[in-house]
């Protein structure tokens, strides 16, 4: 199975996220956006997973420890792409962010996992293939205080992305 770990936003945020896919789709004449059910911010994209690797994904988890944090989300941006654009909602540097992605980033390595070695530029997708006279622009500020990171599964149906929390790992208070 597809895993990937990543942030779930609580559903205020997702309601604001979905207002900006909103927006874009707006200003769109095509594009694949983004349903506010998946809104979420990949720390890091496992892939193809096995069963011993879902158990492995889980115990590296268990070691992380981190505080809450606060993000914000400040801008819109896109990253160019030959078929129509990926658009994402941009967070204002984090160094808890930073941190949390990178020592996770580590251990997954550690244990086998093959990640992107490409920057981590952190980002919430709006929408993909997306053709759009909208410019990169920022935004009224709005965000919240992560509290807990989640192992995610993805599955395709029919066209349909869908997203399930396998194992959640909570901040220490
Ligand atoms: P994206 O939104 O920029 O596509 C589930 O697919 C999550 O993993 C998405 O947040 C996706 O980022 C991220 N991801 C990172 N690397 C990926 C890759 N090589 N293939 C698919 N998804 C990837």
């Amino acid at each position: 199975m597809r895993l990937f770990i990543a942030i779930n936003f609580a559903d205020s945020t997702r309601q604001k996220l979905f207002s900006l896919c909103d927006e874009l789709r707006l200003h769109s004449e095509q594009g694949r956006f983004c349903l506010p059910e998946n809104l979420h911010l990949t720390l890091a994209f496992l892939g193809e997973c096995n069963a011993t690797q879902v158990i492995t994904a889980k115990s590296v988890l268990d070691t992380i420890t981190f505080r809450p944090f606060g993000l914000t989300v400040e801008r819109i941006g896109r990253f160019k792409r030959s078929n129509g654009d990926t658009w994402w909602a941009g967070l204002r540097v984090s160094e808890p962010l930073s941190n949390l992605q990178s020592v996770l980033s580590g251990k997954l390595t550690a244990k086998g996992f093959a990640l992107e070695d490409r920057k981590y530029k952190p980002h919430i997708t709006l929408g993909r293939d997306v053709i759009t006279d909208m410019k990169p622009h920022k935004i009224d500020p709005f965000g919240e205080t992560v509290s807990s990171i989640s192992l995610m599964k993805s599955e395709q149906n029919i066209g349909i992305t869908k997203y399930t929390a396998l194992h959640d790992r909570k901040a220490i208070i």
